[in-house]
């Protein structure tokens, strides 16, 4: 038994995290907390939708808390940063096993276009939140809304914003789909539970798909 920095060899095999169905286990836990922030971050946007005063003041709300944003922003950061590092790491192993995944593929079936796509609009996705960031992450609320009407009401940027959103919505129709099979459910109710992952995804990409679409083809929207 080799031993390296106090683990066997041994001992690092049977760590929950270090094994396939740990870091199956960790790859749904964190992508269902991103998936929960994607919710609350529409939820936040969707004040938008009442106008500029409305988002300002739900803005200016969020920013009076500041230990709970920060702590909030620590979990995410850290979920994403696993998300991230997991899904690098099966993407090696999958290239490095490929001949013998294709012998496999062949009959199992179920590959779709979401499940194809994930490293690719995982990375769409990533290099999007740098951008968003940039432009938006810690900005004075009073200005959000004129900024977020400035930005994309610009077409290069909408239309940006709409194809990284067709990407996000591409890649979480596939991570509810493995969500539910790795707490067990994709078995029994395979049907209803790829439709369910199908239309919560669109709902989601469509109502965030309505900012740009809105800043781009109304005067009135967020004034
Ligand atoms: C049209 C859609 C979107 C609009 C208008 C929008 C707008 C904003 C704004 C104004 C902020 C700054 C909030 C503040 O400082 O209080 C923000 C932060 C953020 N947005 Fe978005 N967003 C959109 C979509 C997305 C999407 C799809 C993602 C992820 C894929 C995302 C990820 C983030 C993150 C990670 C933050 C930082 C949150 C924090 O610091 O707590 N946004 N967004």
């Amino acid at each position: 038994m080799i031993s390296t920095a106090g683990f066997s060899v041994m001992d690092r095999q049977e760590i929950f995290i270090f094994s396939s169905i740990g870091r199956k286990a960790l790859m749904a836990v964190s992508g269902a907390f991103l998936g929960f922030f994607l919710f609350l971050h529409l939820l936040g946007n969707s004040a938008t939708f009442w106008g500029a005063k409305a988002f300002i003041s739900y803005a200016a709300g969020l920013h009076s808390l500041p230990v709970l944003v920060l702590l909030f922003e620590v979990v995410l950061l850290s979920f994403f940063a696993i998300h991230i590092v997991l899904a690098a790491v099966s993407f090696y192993e999958n290239l490095r096993a490929r001949p013998e995944r294709y012998s496999c593929r062949k009959n199992a079936g179920g590959r779709t276009w979401g499940s194809r796509t994930m490293p690719y609009t995982g990375i769409l996705i990533l290099l999007f939140i740098i951008f968003h960031l940039l432009a938006f992450w810690g900005v004075k609320p009073v200005e959000l809304a004129a900024l977020v009407r400035h930005n994309l009401s610009r077409p290069l940027t909408a239309l940006y914003y709409l194809i990284s959103l067709t990407a996000l919505t591409l890649h979480v129709s596939h991570g509810f789909w493995s969500l539910w099979q790795s707490l067990g459910l994709g078995l029994r109710h395979t049907d209803l539970l790829r439709k369910s992952s199908l239309i919560i995804s669109i709902t989601g990409g469509l109502l965030f798909s309505l900012i740009p679409l809105l800043c781009l083809l109304s005067a009135d929207f967020l004034r």
